[in-house]
């Protein structure tokens, strides 16, 4: 097969590094790409970002199967506009991109569905907002309609700073457009997870349990990120919790996405927060996580390749993949600045060193420059190592972290460190 992979982040290198070592696959492409892809990838150019810019890349090495990476792509109907031209391409229909694309539909699919996630209410202006925001106490979380890539979500602790979030999202000053409707929700406890799936519409493969970690500093403070690091661990979900999230959410989305005549194929991502009650969605992503694919990537057995093709053609080989049974420790290297504007620029060195030590190093946001490795975005280097238990692989990712450097770099100290616990 010959395989294309859309995107340029660190989990398109790590989807890209795992195709590569599939042995259905005899040629690998990449759209636009990075360095770290280029490594086991062609890259293509990109002429632009619309779902026809894609396809005509696609078509100028005749792709068998097309792998979409980021979210905005299926949301603009990259895979309508694929299956149009008959050409193979994993990923949900715009339709069904719709649990990711807008908050307001993912809620009300989620009631009508019976998924447990937080009580909420819909604002279209600041006067909705204010009645919505009477039917709950503080904590309170508000949440941008569209996409906000991670930002348009805001934990307010007391009235007045919900209503200025309200007023901020709203007045497009947050997020733009994104934020002219919003979500209000009740504030859940507990802790998140994770939870991928490969589908083709009616079967599922579950991948192991991720956990990422969203706030920029360690102990999860300061603003939130992308991801700063992520793990995967078959001890974050116990055997009925698993379950549960299979039996309560995966299973009832993708059943009600077909009652409805939006048959969700390719990646559907739980974003769950484990409560006292069960596991309940806090949000749906229709792609595989960033940087959650890193592990996971990492510790995935099997022909991917063979198994992303299933779903895509519906009829998924639900045994394509294994998970080879080790934690699996992902640590983002960040520029200075991120997640605000970041230097970008900067010379890094390591990288082989790093690798040494047994790690693989996923390459976010680097280029060259004149043959040189240098950053170019906020999160720079995704740092992966496994080992037979948590705390082994928390030491060689941090080990080989330790041999890479940029100036300004930062990353945080303690990814991981909540799973402790369970070893
Ligand atoms: P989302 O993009 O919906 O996953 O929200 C981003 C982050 O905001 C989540 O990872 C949570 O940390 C937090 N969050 C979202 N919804 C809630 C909620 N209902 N209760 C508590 N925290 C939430
Ligand atoms: N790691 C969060 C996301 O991919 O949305």
């Amino acid at each position: 097969m010959k395989v294309l992979v859309i995107g340029s982040g660190g989990r398109e290198h790590a989807l890209c590094w795992r195709l590569a070592r599939s042995p259905s696959v005899r040629a690998l492409y990449a759209c636009p790409g990075n360095p770290g892809m280029a490594a086991v990838a062609t890259c293509l150019e990109a002429g632009g970002t619309t779902p026809e810019d894609f396809l005509h890349a696609a078509e100028s090495v005749d792709a068998d199967l097309t792998v979409v990476g980021p979210e905005a792509p299926l949301v603009a109907g990259i895979a309508d506009c694929f299956r149009a031209a008959g050409r193979l391409l994993v990923g949900p229909s715009r339709q069904a991109a719709r649990l990711e694309g807008s908050k307001i539909f993912a809620k009300q699919f989620m009631r009508r569905a019976g998924i447990p996630t937080a009580a909420f209410r819909v604002a279209a202006n600041e006067a909705e907002a204010r009645e919505a925001l009477k039917h709950f106490g503080v904590p309170v979380v508000l949440k941008a309609d569209g996409l906000a890539a991670g930002k348009g979500v805001v934990v307010a602790r007391t009235r007045q700073q919900a209503e200025q979030a309200a007023a901020d999202l709203l007045s497009g000053r947050l997020v733009g457009p994104a934020g002219s409707q919003l979500v209000v929700e009740e504030c859940l406890e507990g802790e998140e997870a994770s939870f991928i799936v490969l589908t083709d519409g009616r079967r599922v493969l579950a991948f192991e349990c991720t956990q990422d970690h969203k706030p920029v500093n360690d102990g999860d403070t300061g603003p939130n990120t992308g991801g700063m690091g992520a793990y995967c661990d078959g001890r974050i979900l116990s055997a009925p919790q698993r379950e549960q999230v299979l039996e309560r959410i995966i299973l009832p989305a993708i059943r009600t996405m077909e009652a409805e005549g939006t048959l969700f194929t390719g990646f559907l991502y739980a974003g769950l927060m484990l409560t006292a009650e069960g596991p309940m969605v806090l949000e749906f992503n229709v792609r595989m996580g960033d940087p959650e694919a890193q592990p996971l990537m990492h510790t995935l057995e099997g022909d991917l390749a063979a198994a992303l093709a299933s779903a895509a053609r519906g009829a998924l080989d639900e045994s394509a993949l294994r998970w080879n049974g080790r934690p699996s420790v992902c640590v983002v290297l960040a520029s200075e600045g991120y997640p605000g504007t970041p230097r970008v620029g900067l010379p890094i060195s390591g990288i082989e060193r790093a690798e040494g030590k047994g790690a693989v190093v996923f390459h976010a946001g680097t280029r060259r420059r004149n043959g040189e490795l240098v950053t170019a975005g906020g999160r720079v280097l995704g740092v992966t190592a496994s080992a037979a238990d948590l705390p082994g692989a928390i030491d060689r990712a941090y080990a080989a972290v330790r041999e890479i450097h940029f100036e300004g770099m930062h990353y945080r100290r303690d990814i991981a460190r909540k799973g402790l616990k369970r070893w």
